[in-house]
């Protein structure tokens, strides 16, 4: 079969191989990709530009192939497996997900409702999820709700601001200029251009991918029962977030809003709601590009330039 390979960390380093056809275990599928998509987690785990990803992807060259949340189709079952079947259209999470096929632990996948699409589907597992715990279980958000969500143009900011939307909540989102009407057809009220605009008002969240303020800074745009939720740092190339991450749990005993920093949990009922909403169009994620297998390095240079609106897809099948 083809995979993506790479024998070293970068962005230079994609090589479409041909490997031999993996062998799954008894807890295991195996599924036929159609989709796989290319989001931060990826990105960091392809070129390590954050240090701690050696420490569990390969001190120097990556253990694991690139790719990780998929749709497709499943082709083998392991023999302990009962609730998939061969022919099931399926989303998940797997290592080595840019391939024809990939491995994936039963456990991982979800079954698609029949009106979505492969495309649309791999978006959901890791981006769409970490937007719903972001939004619903840290933030709390509830109808009438004024939520600021930073980093609305990005995978999970764009699924955080329609969540929050679909909440009955008040939403500003915060993005660069370029960006802005892409956000405003997320469904977001305000939309403030982070290179020229400042934040004014208060908000009962705070949802932030981003860490281009400081906590400080946040915490003035909070109201004094108002919740931050801090996802992750996309603003600061290299940063682990670690620090900020330290410094949340330290300041939250001290400060009346609740601030926390949350690592998001695979999980099949969010995985289900998800797709339930999906299937009904209470989410759309947007498809800003498509792009063969043998394209994979292109696609995710396409990610990392930051330009993409929407999500970028590699599709074997092309
Ligand atoms: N906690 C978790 O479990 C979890 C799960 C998933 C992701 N994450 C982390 O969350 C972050 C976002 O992930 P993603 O996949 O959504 O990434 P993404 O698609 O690249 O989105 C990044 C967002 O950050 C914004 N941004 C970039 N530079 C900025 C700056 N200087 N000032 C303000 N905003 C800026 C971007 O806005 P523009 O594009 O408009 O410039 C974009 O909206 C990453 O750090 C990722 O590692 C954490």
């Amino acid at each position: 079969m083809r995979a993506i390979t790479q024998g070293k960390y970068g962005l230079d380093s994609l090589v479409l191989s041909e490997i031999p056809t993996p062998k799954i275990g008894s807890k295991q599928v195996l599924v036929k990709v159609e989709a796989a998509s290319v989001y931060a987690a990826v990105l960091h785990l392809i070129t390590a530009d954050i240090s701690l990803v050696r420490l569990f992807a390969g001190l120097r060259k990556p253990r694991m192939r690139p790719g990780q949340s998929f749709a497709g189709t499943v082709i083998e079952i392991g023999n302990e497996v009962k609730d998939l079947k061969v022919g099931n259209r399926v989303c998940g999470t797997a290592p080595g997900a840019f391939a024809d096929l990939v491995v994936a632990r039963a456990k991982r996948v979800a079954v698609l409702p029949d009106r979505v699409d492969f495309d649309e589907a791999s978006t959901i597992p890791v981006s769409a999820s970490t937007a719903l715990q972001a939004v619903r279980k840290h933030g709390q958000v509830g109808a009438g709700q004024k939520v600021l969500i930073i980093g609305a143009s990005g995978c999970v900011g764009s699924f955080a601001v329609q969540i929050a939307v679909g909440l009955g909540a008040e939403v500003t989102g915060v993005c660069r200029g370029s960006k802005k009407s892409y956000v405003r057809t997320l469904g977001a009220h305000q939309v403030i251009d982070y290179e020229s605009e400042s934040i004014t008002g208060a908000f009962d969240c705070i949802i932030d991918t981003s860490s281009f303020l400081s906590i400080k800074q946040l915490r003035r745009s909070l109201k004094s029962s108002g919740r931050l939720v801090i996802v992750g740092s996309a603003a600061n190339p290299g940063s682990s977030g670690l620090s900020r991450l330290m410094a949340t749990a330290l300041l939250s005993l001290f400060i009346k809003e609740s601030i926390k920093a949350f690592t998001q949990s695979e999980n099949k009922d969010d995985l289900s709601v998800l797709l339930e909403d999906l299937a009904r169009k209470r989410i759309t994620p947007v498809i800003a590009k498509k792009l063969p297998l043998e394209l994979s390095a292109q696609a995710v240079e396409h990610f990392a330039s930051g330009k993409a609106c929407g999500h970028v897809i590699i599709s074997p099948s092309l």
